[in-house]
């Protein structure tokens, strides 16, 4: 797992959109992605440093210290099913309950491979947003939005 900060982003910029695309149906437009590389953003992609291919990457916003969005995170569709999505998240609760956030997510209700990753990893529904994304079919689909919360003390 390794960070990647705003500098770096030109040298990623490439591999971080066709990971994109190979991984949705819908994929994020590039802007979208580029915008997540500014303050109050904390990104780190999975690198096999081995074969030096990206496998994956998560992008974090931070707007307070104890409240944190999981953005987006994305394995490349030939790297999935091996382990490479659970690291990236579990690497961010990690550093979540090190610094005392809570995490937050929304989710499309019709990716059950990404609810049950995080239902896996400790996160609970807190309700739904109606019709919150566009699908492939010209259609709306809801948002889950889920959380993990920390134990806070003090
Ligand atoms: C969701 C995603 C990141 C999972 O990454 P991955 O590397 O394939 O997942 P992992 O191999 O680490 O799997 C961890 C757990 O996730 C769940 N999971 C992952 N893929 C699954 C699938 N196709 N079907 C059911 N459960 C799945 C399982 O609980 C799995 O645990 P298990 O192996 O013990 O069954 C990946 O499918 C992806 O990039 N999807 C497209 C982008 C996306 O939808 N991102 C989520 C945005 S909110």
């Amino acid at each position: 797992m390794k960070p990647i900060s705003i500098s770096e982003l030109l040298t990623w910029d490439p591999q971080l959109i066709e990971i994109e695309k190979s991984a949705n149906q819908l994929p994020w437009s590039v802007e979208n992605l580029r915008s997540c590389f500014a303050e109050g953003y904390q990104n780190f992609v999975a690198y096999d440093e081995v074969n030096h291919e990206l496998l994956g990457f998560i992008l974090i916003h931070q707007p307070i210290a104890d409240e944190w969005t999981i953005m987006n995170v994305v394995v490349a569709a030939q790297s999935q099913r091996q382990g490479v999505g659970q690291q990236l998240v579990q690497h961010v609760c990690h550093l979540a309950q090190l610094n005392n956030a809570d995490l937050f997510l929304e989710v499309r209700a019709s990716n059950q491979p990404a609810i049950a990753l995080y239902v896996k990893l400790g996160f609970n529904t807190l309700g739904k947003r109606k019709g919150y994304y566009p699908t492939a079919s010209g259609d709306r689909e809801d948002a889950i939005i889920m959380k993990k919360s920390q134990i806070k003390t003090g």
